[in-house]
């Protein structure tokens, strides 16, 4: 009988047939197997993560199925069934390679890991999987060495090992070398090299250049030194060169003009020096090249926009001489032209062309002439257009302020003259706009009101006259408005109230010849940080301005002809007085006491008894913060001038524990780039450094606004704080005074402020209760060392979480002495308030005596803040005034975003801290403990 089946079991026979040819196809292959197991291990050694979801042994799921890694996520297969491919880029894997096996890939073509969190080095025995076309590692946390091993990988065609740690030097043996004899070895087949931002240093090896197919090589950000090789004239395919913000020094080699196809050319930020190759852009089209930040002299290369296709050139801070090169009168594709700092000569006007995509033009400090083109009107997309500091004459004209994509116009410091065109108030993008220093007349325009964007308006140091109009308060975000050193009359606009959101940062009027009463209206700029209207005709009484402008760090009235009752002190900046304050207080003599912080602003006179000339100056924070540390040595240091333009004036770097150079941080903070960039406080940015042997430093610099008139001030102070040494005090290592960067150098600390790490939450986290205690610890035994055992007694003054700094164990340092003083116990240490609200000690609103009992005070707020993860705010004044503090349990404030805390030991030093921290607030300076007694209390409690 023949057997007659359905077509139901004919479909299931054929699914059997199929699955046992499947079955003993798998099983017959052994090297899967060895693959997936590898994998496996692999996987294994790894926290567990979602991303490995689907890598399973079929033990664990009872598949009967063999084991084949290829439907993996990130595994691909061959033909063949072998892995040939892993791709897991950009998955926040964390691991290791450590226990990745190697050698049981050998037909790996392509491993693409970017982008994870693979910490530990590369393998040695990565030199196994020798068909390896691509290996990606970019943007991890590797460490260590390139293995040598990688000169076995051949056929490699890319390798990107960008964004690590990697260390070492690149070992020229990974190169092939020059000998056809020799078997061939080395990573031979590279088109792509990119190692850029890790550690490497040492000499770039010669041998690159016999990578004969290498079409990119990216080499920045890292510590390389020494020349270029020569031999880089040799990679005939090479397109882009980007060897920028290392220690890479000599010239240009010849050679590098000669290659065809290069387009991009970047060697910013070393310290390259000698003339630029006179033909280089001239045999291929360059798009993108960057010189600046390097010592180059002699001309820019005339050729370089030969091609047509330039679209970036950068070149500022050389000491290029001559005039703007050639190519550029016609070079349409230009978007960015970066020339300002050098020493750069001709008429402009005749040297530029028109630029319809040009975005950028930065020509400022070189000695160029002429007048602006009107011609200029059609470089339509320009956004910022800067030239202050050259010798440009004639008048603004009105093709300039039709360019309606502007958004920062800095003309200062040449030498232009008429009047400033009405039709100015087009720009509807301006957000600066700087006229200062030139020679304009004629009265300001009413249409300057029209500029809505507008942030910053300087037109001081001009000869403008007539009034102020009103219509700039329209300007509705305005931060910074100078009009001072002009001819102005008339009266301060009432509507200047109108800015009270947006004018935060300064308002100058000084010199010029207003008259008339100060408004009342000027008060309701709350947020004002700076205000000066000295030097003018002003009369009438003196608003209390004080007490509405909470944000006032300087305000200078002297030199007018104000009279009446001085500003009220009280309440400014601090919480609500106690009754006993406020009858009786000779202000007077506390603003003299104020002057002791301007004492270069001697001269002033009090010349009338009845009309009272008041002078108020509350020191700049931003200024005191330079009193900050210290600095010793006074090993005068003359650098190797970087920028001709600021070569002629002095400076000097002072040593305080440590050989730093300038150079050292201009090279580590890559001529501060923003890159490098980690914070910004009033005072201007802070900025990380490498500098060799001393990992990561911590730079902060100046801002020019932030006018260093105190320097002898500044060196007394520096001379007795130099010796702080204490492990929960930041240390400074050096200190530089220089014209253009005056910056402190300090130690480096990873994590950041107490502030910061309150304010996430995941960085609060990570600030269990424990490293919180110790917090509390360090703080304390840090003013405890300052006001008791360091000579001279010390008051800090500005005690903030944004003043404690942690570093990688997550120990505090307090930091920002910009406000110290030596407690003298001779002299009353009467002194202007400084510090921050929110942490200022309540007697400070009806006393000007400073004591270390308002450091007392600010520490416990601090431990406060820390208990509860934000400021104590409105409990600090419930405590000033209830007798239930008894009553309050410290499980009511803590931290809701920790978990309870989970030891009883750990819950008795929390309560140990609020008590005292309730101590450290009493309003009675003299009933909170000193910081001898608090750390003490503190350090007990731990034990
Ligand atoms: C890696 O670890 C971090 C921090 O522990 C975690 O947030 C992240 O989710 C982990 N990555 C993966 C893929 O699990
Ligand atoms: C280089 O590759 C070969 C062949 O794959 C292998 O036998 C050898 O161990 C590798 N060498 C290194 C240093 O990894
Ligand atoms: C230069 O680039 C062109 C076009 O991209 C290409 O045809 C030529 O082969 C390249 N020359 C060299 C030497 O790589
Ligand atoms: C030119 O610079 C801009 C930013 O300044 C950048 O986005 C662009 O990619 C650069 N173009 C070239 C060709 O380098
Ligand atoms: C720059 O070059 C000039 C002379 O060419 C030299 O005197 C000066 O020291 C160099 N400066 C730096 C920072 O290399």
């Amino acid at each position: 009988m023949i057997p007659i089946f359905s077509l139901q079991e004919c479909v299931s026979l054929a699914m059997v047939v199929a699955w046992v040819v499947l079955l003993s196809f798998c099983k017959a292959d052994p090297a899967s197997n060895r693959e997936a197991a590898a994998l496996l291990k692999w996987k294994d050694s790894l926290p567990n993560q979602s991303v490995f979801n689907s890598w399973v042994s079929p033990i664990h799921t009872n598949n009967p199925t063999p084991l084949s890694p290829c439907r993996w996520y990130g595994i691909t297969c061959n033909n063949a069934g072998k892995v040939n491919q892993i791709d897991l880029p950009g998955k926040g894997i964390n691991g290791t390679l450590e226990n990745f096996d190697f050698s049981s890939f050998p037909n790996l073509v392509r491993l693409d890991l970017q982008r994870n969190n693979f910490g530990g080095s590369i393998p040695y025995n990565i030199g196994m999987v020798s068909k390896l076309q691509l290996l990606d590692l970019s943007t991890n946390s590797l460490d260590g060495s390139l293995p040598l091993s990688l000169a076995n990988l051949t056929l490699l065609s890319k390798l990107d090992v960008s964004r690590n740690q990697i260390t070492g030097v690149l070992d020229s043996r990974l190169f092939p070398g020059e000998s056809s004899t020799q078997p061939k070895i080395g990573l031979l087949s590279l088109k792509y090299l990119l190692l850029q931002d890790t550690q490497l240093g040492g000499k770039i090896p010669q041998e690159i250049g016999n990578l004969k197919f290498l079409v990119t090589l990216v080499l920045d950000k890292n510590h390389f030194n020494g020349p270029i090789p020569p031999s880089f004239g040799n990679l005939s395919h090479l397109q882009i060169l980007n060897l920028g913000n290392n220690q890479l020094s000599g010239n240009i080699p010849s050679t590098l003009a000669t290659l065809r196809n290069l387009t991009d050319l970047r060697l910013l930020a070393n310290n390259l020096s000698g003339i630029v190759p006179n033909e280089l852009g001239k045999f291929s089209s360059l798009t993108a090249l960057r010189l600046e930040d390097n010592n180059f002299t002699g001309r820019l290369p005339p050729q370089v926009c030969r091609g047509g296709k330039l679209v970036n050139f950068t070149a500022e801070s050389n000491m290029f001489t001559g005039p703007i090169p050639i190519s550029l009168r016609y070079c349409p594709t230009l978007y960015r032209l970066g020339l300002q700092q050098n020493q750069l000569t001709g008429h402009i006007d005749e040297d530029l062309g028109v630029y319809p995509n040009l975005t950028y033009i930065l020509l400022s400090f070189n000695k160029l002439r002429g007048e602006l083109s009107p011609k200029w009107g059609e470089c339509r997309s320009l956004a910022l257009l800067s030239i202050a500091g050259n010798m440009i004459s004639g008048k603004i004209p009105n093709e300039i302020v039709q360019l309606d994509q502007l958004e920062k116009l800095d003309l200062s410091s040449n030498k232009l003259s008429g009047e400033i065109p009405p039709q100015i108030g087009n720009l509807s993008k301006l957000a600066f706009l700087s006229l200062q220093d030139n020679q304009l007349s004629g009265r300001i325009p009413e249409r300057i009101g029209s500029l809505s964007n507008l942030e910053s308006l300087d037109l001081s140091t001009n000869m403008l006259s007539g009034s102020i109009p009103s219509q700039i308060t329209n300007c509705h975000k305005l931060r910074t408005l100078s009009l001072s050193k002009n001819k102005l009359s008339g009266t301060i606009p009432d509507e200047i109230g109108n800015l009270s959101n947006s004018l935060h940062d300064l308002l100058d009027l000084s010199y010029n010849s207003l008259s008339g009463e100060i408004p009342e209206e000027l008060g309701m700029l709350s947020g004002l940080e700076k205000l000066n209207l000295s030097h003018n005709n002003l009369t009438g009484p003196i608003p209390d301005l004080l007490r509405s402008m909470g944000s006032l760090t300087y305000i200078d009235l002297s030199n007018n002809f104000l009279e009446g009752p001085l500003p009220d002190l009280k309440e400014y900046r601090t919480s609500p007085p106690p009754e006993a304050s406020s009858s009786g207080i000779n202000l007077y003599g506390n603003i003299t006491a104020m002057r002791s912080c301007t004492e270069t602003r001697s001269g002033e006179r009090y010349t009338r008894k009845d009309k009272l000339l008041i002078f108020v100056v509350i020191c700049p924070l931003s200024i005191l913060m330079l009193l900050s540390f210290i600095c010793i040595g006074f090993l005068a240091f003359r650098m190797r001038k970087k920028y001709k333009s600021i070569n002629s004036l002095p400076f000097s770097l002072r040593y305080v524990r440590s050989k730093i150079s300038y150079e050292d941080i201009l090279e580590g903070t890559q001529n501060f780039d923003d890159l490098n960039c980690i914070g910004e406080g009033g005072f201007g940015k802070v900025y990380r450094a490498y500098v060799p042997g001393h990992d990561l430093l911590a730079v902060k610099k100046l801002s020019y606004e932030s006018e260093m008139e105190n320097a002898k001030h500044v060196e007394k102070e520096v001379a007795i704080l130099k010796q702080i040494k204490h492990p929960n005090i930041v240390k400074l290592f050096a200190f530089c005074s220089r014209e253009i960067h005056k910056f402190l150098v300090c130690e480096y600390m990873e994590r950041g402020s107490l502030a910061n790490m309150l304010k996430s939450e995941y960085t609060a986290k990570a600030l269990d209760w424990g490293k919180r205690i110790q917090v509390v610890k360090g703080v304390a035994n840090a003013l405890c060392y300052m006001h008791h055992d360091f000579v001279p007694h010390m008051i800090h003054r500005d005690i903030t979480s944004k003043n404690v700094l942690l570093d990688s164990k997550f120990e505090a340092h307090v930091s920002d002495f910009g406000t110290a003083r030596i407690l003298n116990p001779d002299s009353s240490n009467r002194t202007i308030v400084a510090g921050t609200y929110g942490y200022l000690a309540p007697e400070l609103a009806y006393t000007m005596v400073v004591t270390e009992k308002c450091d007392v005070y600010s520490f416990g707020v601090l431990a406060l803040e820390v208990l509860m993860g934000k400021h104590p705010g409105e409990l600090i004044f419930s405590l000033h005034y209830s007798s239930s503090v008894e009553s309050m349990h410290h499980k009511d404030v803590l931290d809701p975003r920790l978990p309870p805390p989970a030891t009883q030991d750990v819950d008795d030093k929390l309560d140990l801290i609020m008590r005292v921290a309730i101590s450290c607030l009493s309003p009675n300076p003299d009933a909170r403990p000193t910081m001898r007694t608090a750390s003490e209390l503190l350090e007990k409690g731990g034990t």
